[in-house]
């Protein structure tokens, strides 16, 4: 059988970073995030009896390593539903990969759902989730709608995203600006492994808790700025874990910290605009729906900003009838 699945990207408001089971990919803390309307990943998989071998497409590219790591999480499909069949699998993502705009979160969760259901699964959204977090912690999130929680639990069964709010609960705003298109010289699975190495690491967890509450709170009761103020201190967090690793992550060009710089300014002039930042050189700006044009205007007049892709709070996961093949 052939099945497609389309998936958003998401953004981290609280971040994950660092694992308590590389195997499992089970994280160190919970996070929280928003799915992302314009940054998906299309995927098409078929299971056949007749193809000799496994053959996977991404963006028209085969690669070694993303071959190894899609085929792996085939293997785990393969075995829940018993099957030995090989398969065709062709996805597409419709922005830039490896760039630190999360596509193995959209890619993961689109495989997911293709691949099980060409395989005959019909699993539940927690059940996809926990599936989606073995080939991408963050790809968990991107299976259930709107504004998410992926739940740090220490086992395999416990530790899955839910949905927190639909998309269309809050009409805010993620502006991505894209710096440069060039990849990242450091996967986030590869930096992630460093965290132990940050004497700031242990602090960050010990204070957790506490930043995941205040976001549900702020969330719950729709306040921008103060969710804003929160989500921007993460980022820099993690950005201090990551620059005080050995060896030393720094995943910001000069454009990156301009777009910083102009966020608060904005900000000191009377714009209600916060930044995040992933394992890249691109940066985030979230924005409510009506200081859209505002905004927009403002990164216009930046020399370094290559581009930008304004996203909606989406929906998670779903299957669509236009195959890629
Ligand atoms: O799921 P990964 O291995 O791509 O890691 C994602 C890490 C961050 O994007 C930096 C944070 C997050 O929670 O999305």
């Amino acid at each position: 059988m052939k099945a497609t699945a389309i998936a958003p990207s998401n953004i981290a408001f609280i971040k994950y970073w660092g694992k308590k089971d590389e195997k499992l990919r089970l994280p160190e803390n919970g996070s929280i995030s928003m799915n992302l309307s314009n940054l998906k990943t299309v995927t098409t998989v078929e299971f056949s009896r007749i193809l000799k071998e496994d053959a996977v497409i991404i963006d028209g590219k085969s690669e070694k390593k993303e071959m190894e790591r899609v085929v792996k999480h085939l293997d785990r499909i393969r075995k829940i539903a018993n099957l030995s069949d090989k398969v065709k699998v062709i996805s597409q993502n419709n922005f830039p990969s490896e760039t630190g705009l999360s596509s193995s979160a959209s890619g993961f969760a689109a495989l997911s759902l293709a691949a099980s259901k060409a395989a005959g699964l019909n699993l539940s959204k927690k059940e996809l989730s926990i599936l989606a977090r073995q080939g991408s912690g963050s790809a968990c999130r991107s299976i259930p709608d709107g504004f998410v929680e992926w739940l740090n639990g220490d086992t395999n069964e416990s530790s899955y995203a839910y949905s927190l709010h639909p998309a269309s609960y809050w009409h805010i705003l993620d502006v991505v600006v894209i710096i440069s298109q060039d990849k990242k010289d450091t996967s986030s699975t590869e930096g992630q492994k460093l965290i132990m190495s940050s004497p700031f690491f242990k602090v960050r967890l010990s204070n957790i808790k506490r930043k995941i509450s205040l976001c549900k709170k702020y969330l719950k009761e729709k306040k921008f700025s103060e969710l804003g103020e929160l989500i921007e201190a993460e980022a820099l967090e993690l950005h201090a874990i990551m620059l005080t690793s050995s060896p030393s992550l720094i995943y910001w060009l000069p454009g990156t910290v301009q777009v910083m710089r102009l966020v608060k300014k904005l900000r000191s002039e009377g714009l209600s605009v916060y930044f995040t930042v992933n394992t890249g050189q691109d940066i985030h700006i979230i924005v409510e729906g009506r200081s859209r044009e505002n905004l927009l205007e403002k990164l216009k007049r930046i020399k370094n900003v290559k581009k930008v892709i304004v996203n909606e709070p989406s929906e998670g996961v779903r299957l669509i009838n236009r195959h890629l093949f």
